[in-house]
């Protein structure tokens, strides 16, 4: 027994997508890059969203057929929506991944986590050898950091972990609002975010920010080498 119209009326990004006839060509050239049977995980935001509706015109016009990772629950429900078979991280290894970014800065450094999806965007990408971005022009920095730092942080640990945050820098930490509820943003994980903003993002910060006792994870990547699919002028 399936539920009525599986045919992608089921779900709709529910905001405006900026840029939307860029983001639907980078994500014909993600799309472009599935394989029969292959296992794919799927990021979150604007980008992964419109290289997920790419990738359902594929598996419709081409019949491919592959099993994809979501990160987040609007990327599940876009999947049941479009027919696409998913399943959870723990059932499946991804053979590759793609996903958005915020900030792509020169020396690799990227930064992720303004929809709040940081921690699972982070596992799945953790665990593919290949791993694509989405990169429009814009998101391309001389260094990170212009945007605020994500951090998602276990509640109980808040005023420890920005005693710490403030320890390794940071000069301006900002608990998340939510926009569609009183009180902070809530993770899909039953965590808060604080928005940061260092001087200077450094080597090794991301991993300094991880040892601290309550931080959950952040949004700052370094050394994932990323490979980023872009549009030529
Ligand atoms: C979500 O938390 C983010 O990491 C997104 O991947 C990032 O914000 C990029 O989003 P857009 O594709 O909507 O620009």
């Amino acid at each position: 027994m399936r539920w009525e119209k599986p045919d992608g009326t089921g779900y709709v990004w529910q905001k405006k997508i900026s840029s939307f006839d860029e983001k639907s060509a980078l994500g014909v050239r993600a799309a472009a890059m599935a394989h029969d049977g292959e296992v794919i995980g799927v990021g979150t935001g604007s980008s992964s969203y419109v290289g997920l509706l790419r990738l359902a015109d594929r598996i419709k016009t081409e019949g491919i057929s592959v099993t994809v990772i979501p990160a987040a629950t609007e990327i599940r429900l876009a999947c049941a929506a479009l027919g696409i078979p998913f399943c959870p991280l723990s059932a499946l290894k991804p053979d590759w991944c793609f996903d958005g970014a915020d900030e792509i800065g020169s020396n690799g450094d990227v930064l992720k986590g303004r929809g709040g999806g940081l921690f699972m965007e982070k596992l799945i990408i953790a665990s593919c050898e290949k791993r694509y971005l989405l990169a429009g022009k814009e998101k391309f920095v001389e260094r990170v950091g212009a945007k605020p730092l994500p951090v998602e942080v276990f509640p109980e640990s808040l005023k420890y972990v920005e005693s710490a945050l403030k320890s390794l820098g940071a000069s301006e930490i900002v608990l998340r609002a939510a926009s569609g509820k009183d009180g902070p943003a809530v993770t899909e994980h039953g965590n808060l975010l604080y928005d940061c903003r260092f001087e200077k993002i450094e080597d090794g910060l991301e991993r300094e920010i991880k040892s601290i006792p309550g931080v959950i994870e952040s949004g700052l990547f370094q050394h994932y080498g990323f490979e980023f699919i872009c549009l030529e002028d």
